[in-house]
């Protein structure tokens, strides 16, 4: 991460803040006042009652996404053909020098949004091992900060990391767990895309890294870590305790009330010497982006074991409930066969699904809604299925029903429909006209 974040200082792609701002709200407001305008990464040196330094939206922009797995193709395309890569497994070293025991108290306390129950820890990702296999697994959970021995955690129904700890559980046992802040980013990667239960996430890493990753020892539970990770909470989830967590302003946009959570004991936190900690604004693009990530792959991958041809992209915009597939067509109806494809591939997210033609793009929302206003009928395009259950977390049924919309130019009329364009206009460098 840290050579990451120095490569992206040295090319002047990061902004800077020197001043010192405050951890509660303000850091997080400049955060999303900068990312309204520009996608580039923030380092905030000073932050009051920390003498660690904070970066924000490292994460936050498609074309470094891409960039991180070593292409300029689409990132499913990329992500696709790294997965076909042989696995490339951790190896061991030694506890490097200049790492610190401090408390989480010394790291900088962060709270974003107006009714957030407090300070939270927001791009940690938790490292378990399967506790039969010992497989190891990667996820973010979001962390209320409590006191130095206790943060209160989020295990979402699905996930790996809430099997684990079920099955821990279920023998009266805590499970062990690290908690990274600032792993290296293909770890990132890793912990937010959707890999099989028994699949690795750090032989994962290993390949979008093209390096096995150095892992060492914790010092108080019976796991290793990613060594040049930049701060480690190591600790257990206590089995049958729950305790109210929340509320919280998520990705969605809106609070998740106060609910009985897990209880994460820490029993160390381990910095590099001069650690940098990574912030991240929850339903901003830096996670919007890495959930993406996760579903926006896994329905590239589903559309072409369905042998569905012509598959150019997916991504999900303006959100992650909302996934937008571009493609070639090859024949009437193409598009309402991989609007299906999409459909299935994904239960908890893909509450719309739109098709388009390879001239949209799918990045920009605006530009999908316009193709579907202005290429071809709105009744005859939009197909509601109802009643077919949405994202997990829903008692009131509100994420249930699905929409698909046929974006596409009907088939076989191309040439109508092709788009008005001005000549050198993407070219043009304004600095060169503009007077003032
Ligand atoms: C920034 C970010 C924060 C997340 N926060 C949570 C969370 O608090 N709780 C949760 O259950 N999942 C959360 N997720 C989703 C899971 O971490 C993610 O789906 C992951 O792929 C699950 O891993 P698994 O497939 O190994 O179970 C978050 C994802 C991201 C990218």
């Amino acid at each position: 991460m840290r050579r990451y974040l120095d490569t992206l200082l040295a090319q002047n792609r990061v902004r800077v803040v020197d001043r010192e701002v405050s951890g509660r709200f303000e850091l997080a407001a400049v955060t999303q006042r900068s990312q309204r305008e520009s996608d580039a990464a923030l380092l905030f040196r000073h932050v009051a009652g920390s003498r660690y330094p904070v970066m924000t939206n490292i994460f936050g922009s498609r074309p470094r996404l891409t960039e991180l797995l070593g292409g300029n193709k689409s990132f499913c395309r990329r992500w696709t053909e790294v997965m076909a890569t042989p696995v490339v497994p951790p190896v061991d070293v030694a506890e490097p020098d200049g790492l610190q025991e401090i408390r989480l108290s010394d790291l900088p306390q962060i709270t974003y949004f107006e009714l957030d129950a407090g300070p939270y820890l927001t791009a940690g990702v938790f490292l378990a091992n399967e506790p039969n296999s010992n497989v190891p697994n990667l996820s973010f959970h979001r962390a209320q900060i409590i006191s130095d021995s206790e943060l209160r955690i989020r295990l979402g129904g699905p996930h790996h990391l809430t099997l684990y700890q079920a099955q821990a559980e279920a023998r009266g046992q805590a499970l062990e767990c690290a908690i990274m802040l600032g792993p290296p980013p293909e770890l990132l990667l890793a912990a937010a895309a959707s890999i099989p239960y028994d699949e690795s996430e750090l032989e994962v890493a290993g390949r979008l890294a093209a390096r096995p990753i150095p892992m060492r020892r914790c010092r108080t539970i019976g796991l290793s870590v990613p060594a040049e990770t930049e701060i480690v909470i190591e600790g257990r989830i206590l089995p049958n305790v729950r305790r109210p967590e929340g509320p919280f302003g998520e990705f969605l946009g809106t609070y998740v009330p106060v609910g009985d959570n897990h209880v994460f004991e820490v029993s160390a936190v381990i910095a590099r010497r001069d650690a940098i900690y990574h912030a991240l604004v929850c339903g901003s693009p830096e996670d919007l982006r890495l959930i993406e990530l996760s579903v926006a792959t896994r329905v590239y991958q589903a559309l072409l074991a369905a042998n569905q041809r012509g598959i150019i992209d997916v991504a999900c915009v303006p959100n992650v409930l909302s996934t937008v597939v571009q493609i070639e067509q090859m024949y009437d109806g193409h598009a309402k066969q991989v609007m299906l494809t999409a459909m299935g591939a994904n239960h908890d997210y893909n509450k719309s699904v739109l098709v388009v033609d390879e001239d949209v793009d799918i990045n920009d929302f605006n530009d999908v809604w316009w193709a579907y206003l202005t290429r071809g009928r709105a009744d005859q395009r939009a197909l509601i299925i109802p009643d077919v259950p949405g994202f997990y977390r829903d008692p009131h049924k509100d994420f249930w029903g699905r929409l698909g919309i046929d974006a596409t130019v009907p088939f076989g009329r191309k040439a109508e429909f092709l788009r008005k364009r001005i000549p050198g206009a993407d070219a043009v460098n304004l600095a060169d006209y503009l007077t003032c």
